[in-house]
């Protein structure tokens, strides 16, 4: 079963990502190199299976190292978190010419197939020398876990374990998949091979419009199985791979086959670390001193995470309902993130003068409607906003899945609960189906939603928010991490054959 393949680890796992689990600096004052621990669902779900079979992860330390040969240091004693157990000695850090990698990852990565994938072609830039960029950072992904594959067999030597699962994940590293499969039939190495997405795949007439879409196809078809958020995504990949590349395929059994392969293509929704943010929203001092409701936003600053439209909404909820002035407050979190990159420059202009704004506009002697942050805030801090806030508005204009609103969800252990306003257009808003919808495009619509929302009766809150919170409970991140072994072990019998297309 799933349980017993995440607990006994039968095989080992090589996980393949463009960050490692945690990132390096540097002591300004020693000189050494530190860990700085990530406290990410993901890595929570992922790190332990890796760390229980003896795994390897393969990623980018999140700086340049002058001698690629220095040593990764081990995890501080007083580190807690799931990636303290993985030793430096399961780390294979990816070291690349700094312009390189620029291109890769500020270029192709995030200027490219972020903005292409969320169905934002415009923004979109399709760069020749990026892609170049793309394809050697990709080989040295490649080559680095293949080397990994070698050194696990080396360790496993003939005591007969299964084949290791090697796992790919995002964007970053669409093709890195095929060139593994290559050397490894070369070299004569079994292993499963696996990708998951973690933003959405575009349907065809948007995934067409990159000039080499056929490559990437063929690159996330190098795996045994593919996996996605939602069913959506799965048919959209289904579709291009059907009309790129001619594949046959079975839309009903999410099947694709390619040069004699049959791959799997799964919706496996990613879930949060649920228990623990209710032990935190438990622990957390509260930390808004404020009579007035709490709308809260809690964001990477984005252009795919619809901030813009949702200021505008929240002003014309004041212009259309002025009983909520002085009342409530739009808590506004913004993450900095990619700062690199023009197109997050110049919506951090855009965001700050809007803010101003509307402040400027609505602002009384006693109050001011928004509280704006921009920088990071820590997880006791965060699951104290998530518990009191009475609204939290995710809104994106697109998302792949969206964990704010399922930490929210977590959070909320106050007896009057708050009410999650969601897009439609994440892939939280598919299946969180007691939150309340909004259009972030339609700003008169999203203003009625934050009304309704704000003045919801508390027997709805009750009954909406305990649903929510059931779901997710039990499709927690672990349970993810359980159905991605479970799609890996039936993998034989699900790939055996092909129906009709
Ligand atoms: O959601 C996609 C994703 O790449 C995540 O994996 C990551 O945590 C987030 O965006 C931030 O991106 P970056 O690694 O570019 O800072």
């Amino acid at each position: 079963s799933a349980s017993r393949s995440a607990c006994n680890s039968k095989g080992s796992m090589i996980v393949v990502s463009n960050r490692l689990p945690f990132i390096l600096k540097r002591n300004e004052k020693t000189g050494d190199l530190e860990r700085k621990a990530s406290a990410g669902g993901l890595v929570t779900a992922v790190a332990p299976v890796v760390i229980r079979g003896a795994g390897i992860w393969v990623g980018w330390p999140g700086l340049h190292l002058d001698d690629p040969n220095e040593k990764i240091p081990e995890s501080d004693p007083k580190d807690k978190t799931p990636t303290a157990g993985l030793l430096s000695e399961k780390i294979v850090p990816i070291h690349a010419e700094p312009k390189l990698f620029d291109s890769y990852y500020n270029g192709c990565c995030n200027g490219t197939f972020w903005p292409l994938f969320h169905s934002m072609p415009d923004r979109a830039t399709f760069i020749a020398d990026h892609w170049k960029a793309y394809i050697k950072i990709n080989e040295e992904f490649a080559e680095k876990t293949v080397r990994a594959l070698h050194l696990l067999k080396q360790q496993k030597g003939k005591n007969g374990s299964s084949p290791p699962i090697v796992w790919v994940h995002d964007y970053h590293l669409m093709l890195a998949a095929n060139w593994i499969r290559q050397r490894i039939e070369e070299d004569d190495i079994k292993c499963k091979l696996a990708f998951f997405l973690h933003i959405p795949f575009p349907p065809w007439d948007i995934f067409r419009l990159f000039p080499w879409s056929d490559e990437l196809l063929q690159g996330i078809l190098g795996c045994d199985m593919v996996g996605f958020h939602i069913t959506d995504y799965c048919l959209n990949f289904i579709d291009c791979c059907q009309r790129n590349l001619g594949c046959r395929v079975d839309r009903k059994n999410l099947l694709v086959e390619l040069g004699g392969r049959t791959i799997c293509v799964r919706p496996l929704p990613i879930g949060v670390p649920f228990d623990r943010f209710v032990q935190l929203a438990q622990n957390a001092k509260p930390v808004l001193s404020t009579s007035q409701q709490i709308i809260l936003g809690v964001d990477r600053l984005d252009y795919t995470k619809g901030l813009v439209h949702r200021l505008k909404a929240f002003e014309r909820l004041l212009e259309k309902y002025p009983e909520h002035i002085e009342k409530v407050v739009l808590l506004q979190i913004s993450v900095p993130s990619r700062t690199d990159v023009k197109e997050y420059q110049d919506l951090k202009e855009e965001m700050d003068q809007l803010v101003g704004r509307i402040n400027g506009r609505f602002t009384t002697p006693n109050w001011s409607p928004i509280r704006y942050i921009y920088g990071c805030v820590g997880q006791d801090e965060l699951a104290a906003f998530y518990r009191d806030a009475a609204v939290a508005l995710v809104t994106p204009l697109r998302d792949g899945m969206n964990l704010v609103a399922k930490e929210f969800v977590a959070c909320q252990i106050n007896k009057t609960p708050g009410v999650l306003i969601v897009s439609p257009f994440a892939g939280a808003g598919e299946m969180m189906h007691e939150a309340l919808i909004c259009n972030p495009y339609e700003l008169d619509d999203a203003a009625e939603v934050i009304h309704r929302a704000l003045i919801m009766p508390e027997d709805e809150r009750i009954v909406r928010m305990n649903h929510l919170r059931r779901r997710e409970q039990l499709n927690d991140v672990d349970s993810w991490m359980k159905a991605f072994l479970k799609a890996m072990d039936s993998l034989e019998e699900e790939a055996d054959d092909i129906g009709a297309t």
